[in-house]
């Protein structure tokens, strides 16, 4: 686990935490059970987007196409009422577009879930339908895929405040990163 630099939230609580990082790295899961141990409020961006637009986002995409979700998606991100302290899961791609990554930091701090290529594809490998960019994709020609789209998103990610290894890491641990 390390921190890439020295910012500390000096008022009680918090904030507002942005769990970031590959699909299938476990933002969701790790969030629920981080907020839940702060008693905090967890928010998916996702969520919040499938639930403005009344459709889910791999229809959205099939739709509109990417770009238009990208545009979406950070509008969400930065136009979401956030409560004062709350642990927040973002998309995969959503640190990698426009100013979405500095505004995370700016308006709170945020944990990068790292975990390599082959252990992410062997967790997405029977996950993908609801997944647009990683649909027809299976074995090698998943992990090359994702292996490619990390080079290309992790100067992204490692933006982030703390980076902690995605293998290791407990709602516990991140509680104690965070404090
Ligand atoms: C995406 C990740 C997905 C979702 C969309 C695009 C990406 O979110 O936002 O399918 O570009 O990596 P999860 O990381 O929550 O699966």
């Amino acid at each position: 686990m390390s921190e890439n630099n020295n910012q500390k939230d000096t008022h009680s609580g918090l904030g507002l935490i942005f769990l970031i990082g590959f699909m299938g790295c476990g933002k969701t899961t790790l969030g629920r059970k981080l907020a839940s141990r702060l008693g905090y409020e967890f928010m998916d961006l996702d969520h919040i987007l499938e639930a403005q637009v009344g459709m889910n986002i791999a229809d959205y995409f099939s739709i509109h196409g990417e770009d238009a979700f990208r545009k979406l998606e950070s509008e969400v991100l930065k136009q979401t009422v956030y409560p004062k302290h709350a642990v927040i899961s973002t998309g995969g791609g959503l640190p990698c577009f426009f100013d979405n990554m500095q505004w995370i930091n700016a308006h709170g701090r945020s944990v990068y879930i790292q975990l390599s290529p082959k252990t992410l594809a062997d967790r997405l490998e029977h996950e993908k339908t609801k997944r647009p960019l990683l649909r027809d994709k299976y074995g090698e020609a998943l992990i090359a895929f994702i292996d490619e789209k990390l080079q290309e998103r992790e100067p992204f990610y490692k933006k982030a405040t703390f980076i902690a290894n995605g293998l290791s890491l407990t709602a516990e641990k991140a509680e104690a990163l965070l404090k």
